[in-house]
């Protein structure tokens, strides 16, 4: 199994403090997550690539594309901001290969994304092309909502065909869905509300950590 990561998502953060923000989590966070939505594929609307531009971090920055039809341009912003990895939906795309495509020329790591009713099926096509799968384990669009129990099988399935392939969980991610989702085989765990809802970030992080033991 790859190795346990960590990512605090930043949708529940005090936007208008953000690196205050992140440095609190800095030391124990692998990545830093940046959900992007469009209002489009997703109801709501959050930060843009000027905002990210703003990040200053050593965490890589996960970025996550709730957006229909990313173009090059658009996703070139996310590059140009310092993104470390760009994950897209399969919904979102009419062709998901040429958004990956164009993600991996820049030399950046490309994941693809589905939510919970989505079917694993619809991702096979490029495992192969992508560095990470992120597996939603609730409807894109809030922070804070309950994680659906019923995605798990997609991520055991999924270990089982790509032994060593990073698998991302978002949504609903706290120390005991963490735990759920660990014994199915994800390794990578984005945390909004269990994290950045905390008054003290550190032994929110080492709370998720212990329950991974
Ligand atoms: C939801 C976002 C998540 C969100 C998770 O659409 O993709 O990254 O921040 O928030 P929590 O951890 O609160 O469920
Ligand atoms: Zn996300």
């Amino acid at each position: 199994m790859p190795k346990t990561k960590i990512a605090p998502s930043i949708l529940s953060a005090d936007l208008s403090r953000i690196n205050n923000e992140i440095r609190e989590v800095e030391e124990y966070a692998d990545l830093i997550h940046v959900d992007i939505m469009d209002g489009i594929f997703v109801p709501s609307t959050t930060i843009d690539s000027n905002f990210v531009k703003k990040i200053k971090t050593k965490v890589p920055l996960d970025v996550h594309l709730m957006v229909h039809e990313p173009s090059s341009s658009y996703i070139q912003g996310f590059i140009d901001a310092g993104a470390y990895s760009v994950t897209i939906h399969e919904e979102a795309c009419k062709d998901p290969l040429n958004q990956i495509e164009f993600i991996k020329r820049n030399k950046v790591k490309a994941a693809v994304s589905i939510k919970p009713n989505t079917l694993l099926s619809r991702i096979i096509p490029y495992l192969d092309a992508v560095d990470m799968v992120l597996i939603m384990t609730v409807e894109p669009g809030w922070a804070g909502q309950k994680f659906v129990e019923a995605t798990m099988p997609k991520v055991k399935e999924l270990r089982k065909l790509r032994p060593n392939m990073d698998i991302e969980v978002d949504g609903g991610i706290n120390p005991y869905t963490a735990r759920i989702a660990f014994d199915s085989g994800a390794n990578v765990f984005v945390a909004g509300t269990s994290i950045f809802g905390k008054k003290n970030r550190v032994t929110a992080i080492k709370e998720i950590l212990n329950s991974l033991k």
